[in-house]
């Protein structure tokens, strides 16, 4: 496909060549390695109406270290604030011929949307509640990095599921590769639906945890809850939050992940975040660029072929 908004978006064997090509460029990475030209002459576009530390960035840096010219829009200093729309704004772009536009909005189905008004190629970079294929991929880097493999691993994702696209694409990519999938958290944080996705649903941590090989924590996003279903936090941590004594509950040489940003002391504990033999959060940072670059080189071999 000419756009990546899903993770359904991909096969399984596209997903295994992807990371393939991502392990490529951690090495390349590493090594400091000089610019790349695979994007030489293409022009990729930041546009993120929802602000981002770790996605906006590494897409800044995939896209120059494979040689693109990058382009960050701030739609808060754009024509938006005079009133100009989602659509009128991106076709606008449009109009100055970028190969690459890189999208995160807080409504789902905005990069879909989008991809349906322009000529060049869409990547969903978090839209509302719905997705965010990128993260997956890296974090399917960076368990592949821990384990080797991902098939036949135990993840349980834990948290505030209900508001998570970071979830949602997590469990349509690691089911695809092989893994059990539980889903963990407060009756109030997970979709009723989740039960027809083809995962076990617990809503005691402890339980939830036992056993498995790797405990994938969420942010709990107060910005997306209102009224009544706005936990208190401390409360929340005593329920749901990650200490040492819940997680030695699971199977031993478990591995966390956080996609980030951590709200510390309320989903998960600093001395666990902190902890580099248990905790794979600055990996998956790090694997995000190189899981950006790979997303970027293969659609901008679509082009070249198109
Ligand atoms: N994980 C993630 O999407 O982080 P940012 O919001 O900082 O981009």
């Amino acid at each position: 496909k000419r756009h990546f908004t899903s993770a359904t978006d991909l096969e399984r064997l596209e997903v295994l060549s992807l990371l393939d090509l991502a392990d490529s460029f951690v090495a390349l990475n590493r090594q400091k390695a000089k610019k790349l030209d695979l994007l030489k002459g293409r022009t990729l576009m930041n546009l993120f109406f929802e602000n981002s530390t770790r996605t906006q960035s590494s897409f800044e840096l995939a896209g120059k270290r494979l040689g693109a010219d990058v382009v960050n829009m701030s739609p808060r200093s754009s024509s938006m604030a005079k009133g100009e729309t989602l659509i009128d704004t991106a076709v606008t772009l449009n109009a100055m011929q970028p190969d690459l536009l890189v999208v995160r909005h807080a409504s789902s189905g905005a990069a879909s949307l989008l991809a349906q008004k322009v000529d060049c190629s869409v990547i969903n970079a978090g839209d509302g509640k719905h997705e965010h294929p990128t993260q997956a991929l890296l974090d399917a880097l960076s368990l592949r990095h821990a384990f080797g493999d991902i098939s036949g691993l135990s993840v349980a994702i834990c948290g505030d599921v209900a508001h998570s696209r970071v979830a949602r694409s997590n469990l349509i990519m690691l089911q695809m590769l092989g893994a059990h999938v539980r889903l963990v958290g407060p009756p109030t944080l997970i979709p009723g639906a989740a039960k027809n996705w083809g995962v076990e649903v617990f809503h005691d941590m402890r339980e939830g945890i036992t056993g498995v090989d790797v405990v994938m924590m969420l942010r709990l996003q107060l910005e997306r809850m209102t009224g009544a279903l706005v936990p208190s936090t401390r409360e929340y941590f005593r329920f749901y939050g990650l200490d040492r004594e819940k997680l030695a509950c699971a199977k031993p040489g478990v591995k966390v992940m956080h996609p980030g940003p951590m709200n510390r002391g309320v989903e998960i504990d600093s001395d666990i975040a902190d902890d580099l033999t248990v905790s794979l959060i600055q990996n998956q940072v790090e694997m995000g660029v190189a899981a950006r670059m790979a997303v970027l080189a293969s659609l901008a071999a679509r082009l070249d072929n198109a």
